[in-house]
């Protein structure tokens, strides 16, 4: 049974005991140390800790992008851990949006081609492309639809990429980094296209970063440490910090 959250409901997310180890060589690496913690529906939750703690590794497992070596992960009442091929596939297709640390965009296709890449699978339709054109506008790239990625700055790129997470209207957006190589004036608006985002859609929101001041007090901060959350907090209003759960 999913643990229940402080308002009662189910959480959108629930982690237990995850552990995550990768083989290189003839050494393992535990990336993730029996990890355990909800997140609820329409929250930000950001993910902080060094490098090299395992923040992408969890994230790349709430994406379903990688399995986990123990542990379970329940989304939205769907257990990642006993999901057949095709579920797997559908999960990743229609609820998650992913922005990745490095943009992952396809350098021969211009930017609405781009952020129509989710929909190749199955064919692209008017409706996408005019939901495409109408997000880039939104991220402030209506003058770029036909720019190649070479042909657009790094914040430029980044905007392409958030716009191909959310054409999906995905109800889990995943973010690593968003801001990592942006200057702050383009790392304030990409957090208020997210706030946008996430106040109209309700969509629940987990963000890895190492910025700490797009947190605000309805926020959620996991801190991981060496694979281990050391720290579960509510933002209080009066302070960056809280007391633990
Ligand atoms: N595919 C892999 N094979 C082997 N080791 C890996 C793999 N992916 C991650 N690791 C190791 O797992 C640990 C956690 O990596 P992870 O990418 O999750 O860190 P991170 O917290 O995202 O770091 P950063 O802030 O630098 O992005 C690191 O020691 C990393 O070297
Ligand atoms: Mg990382």
């Amino acid at each position: 049974m999913p643990a229940p959250t402080l308002n009662g409901q189910d959480p959108m997310i629930a982690v237990a005991n995850l552990r995550k180890s990768f083989r290189s060589g003839d050494r393992t690496v535990e990336a993730l140390r029996g990890v355990t913690c909800t997140i609820d529906r329409g929250r930000c939750a950001f993910v902080v800790g060094p490098s090299g703690s395992g923040k992408s590794t969890l994230l790349y497992l709430l994406g379903a992008l990688d399995t986990p070596t123990s542990g379970s992960i329940r989304v939205d009442g769907l257990d990642l851990g006993s999901m057949s091929e095709s579920q797997a596939n559908a999960y990743r297709r229609d609820q998650v949006g992913f922005i990745f640390q490095s943009f992952n965009l396809i350098a021969n296709l211009t930017a609405v081609e781009n952020v129509l890449i989710p929909f190749f699978p199955l064919g692209v339709t008017a409706e996408h492309r005019a939901r495409a054109i109408h997000l880039l506008e939104q991220v402030g790239l209506g003058h770029r639809l036909d720019h190649r990625p070479r042909a657009l700055s790094g914040g430029e790129q980044q905007r392409v990429a958030i716009a191909r997470a959310l054409v999906k209207q995905p109800k889990l957006l995943l973010a690593d980094e968003p801001t990592g190589e942006l200057d702050s004036r383009t790392g304030d608006e990409i957090y208020r296209i997210l706030r946008r985002l996430q106040a109209e859609r309700q969509t629940t929101l987990v963000v890895v970063t190492h910025d700490r001041r797009f947190i605000t007090p309805n926020d959620q901060v996991l801190e991981i440490q060496d694979g281990q959350l050391v720290a579960d907090l509510p933002v209080q209003p009066d302070s960056s910090l809280a007391k633990t759960r």
